[in-house]
């Protein structure tokens, strides 16, 4: 393919038409011993007030960078939103409505932890301009809601989540599964109060074991007995024949919604789209000058804050990714969902097809399919080896 007809793409073409803002709030009543995420338990004196003027400056940052964009939707995630003072949330909000224009109908999402002080402060969420919430917890089991350090109980849960449904116009929640010593009968009844609880939308997170966090510790001790890849593939395809039947199908590998109740946000990062990312250890993908720029700022939470006082930002890389990394990150994330990716587009953004050779051996192992619309996508018996299937295709 030649290079003229490439890379020629309006902003919106190679955003596919998404843009998005991610606030990320650092900060955790306590660290969960399996968590990896850029989270801090602060302690001593804290001014919440100066500490959110530094995303308004930050944010005036990027804006500068991305005028004339729409905000289709806005995500506070963490570490744990859920502490922040309402007040703070409604002023970062207007931040963002001063520098762009903000969709009547934009997603705002707040993550949540399901206790009873943080239920307290819903109303005041809702008040700000939040329409979703997406609450962590994690099980119905107070067993293992122990296990994995969670500050809240499952009545607790419960009653967050039923308070939230009748605040928010949508609400989502979070349950890991495949945890230690679990088994496929208790994960069945677990997932079965779950289907009944949810409304629209939930996430379903295999447990995972990430470098650093105390599981991990204990893991490489022998002192947490995990379950093996067949038992971890049952588990992944039970949870899909039971959302299926119960009507929230997954529409990308942990995520499961009724139709039309997807997470808008998460689908900016898995079409492709355009976001800024603020905050302590976001990352953003914005396209200034034709270029796909990666963004990621400094991950403490106190060190970000004195680096945006001091230059406006607290940015920490700012790579242009070449036609190549945008085409493996097209794949890399798209084919992470159940409407797969548009091979056309693939071609346009990196400047290279998809192998014929690779697709066709992939559909004969039926790991892959193409759609009617010319899509392609991952398979059922695919998506357990959705690595292996996405090197394939990206070789
Ligand atoms: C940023 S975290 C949590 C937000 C919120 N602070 C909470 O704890 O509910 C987002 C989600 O990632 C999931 N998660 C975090 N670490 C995980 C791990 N090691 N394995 C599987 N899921 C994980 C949890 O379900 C969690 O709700
Ligand atoms: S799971 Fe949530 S509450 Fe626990 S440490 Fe991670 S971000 Fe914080």
């Amino acid at each position: 393919m030649s290079t003229e007809s490439l890379g020629h793409n309006s902003v919106d073409a190679r955003s596919n038409g998404l843009f998005g803002v991610y606030v990320h709030w650092p900060f955790c009543a306590a660290k969960c011993p399996y968590c990896d995420f850029n989270s801090h338990v602060h302690r001593g004196a804290f001014d919440e007030a100066h500490y959110v003027e530094a995303y308004a400056q930050e944010l005036a940052h990027f804006a500068k960078h991305t005028q004339g964009r729409v905000v289709q939707s806005v995500f506070f995630g963490g570490g744990t939103p859920s502490l922040m003072d309402p007040r703070s949330v409604g002023g970062i909000l207007d931040a963002i409505a001063k520098h762009w224009i903000v969709d009547p109908k934009a997603e705002i999402t707040l993550e949540a932890n399901p206790t009873s002080v943080e239920a307290d402060r819903f109303r005041g969420y809702r008040a700000a301009g939040v329409n979703r919430v997406s609450l962590g917890v994690q099980s119905l089991r107070e067993g293992p809601l122990a296990e994995l350090g969670r500050k809240h109980t499952v009545d607790e849960a419960i009653a967050a989540v039923r308070l939230a449904q009748s605040i928010f116009p949508r609400t989502s929640f979070d349950l890991i599964y495949a945890r230690p010593r679990q088994t496929l009968d208790e994960w069945q009844d677990e997932l079965t109060e779950a289907l009944w609880i949810a409304q629209g939308h939930l996430s379903l997170y295999q447990l995972t074991i990430e470098m650093g966090t105390r599981y991990y510790d204990l893991f490489r001790a022998g002192k947490l007995k995990m379950p093996d890849e067949d038992l971890s593939a049952d588990f992944y395809e039970m949870t899909q024949e039971m959302t299926q039947k119960a009507g929230l199908p997954a529409y990308e590998i942990s995520n499961h919604a009724r139709p039309g109740q997807e997470s808008r946000h998460n689908l900016i990062y898995w079409r492709y789209g355009e976001y800024v990312g603020v905050g302590p250890g976001a990352h953003g993908r914005l396209l200034i000058n034709n270029q796909r720029h990666a963004t990621a700022t400094e991950k403490l939470p106190f060190e970000w804050e004195k680096r945006v006082h001091a230059r406006g930002h607290g940015m920490v890389t700012d790579d242009v990714l070449t036609w190549e990394e945008e085409g493996d990150e097209l794949l890399v994330m798209g084919l992470r969902l159940r409407e797969g990716i548009d091979p056309a587009r693939f071609a346009k953004l990196s400047g290279r097809k998809i192998s014929d050779r690779q697709i066709n051996e992939l559909k004969a192992i039926g790991f892959v399919e193409t759609l009617p619309n010319g899509f392609i996508r991952v398979t059922d018996k695919g998506w357990p080896v959705l690595d292996a299937v996405v090197a394939d295709l990206a070789a």
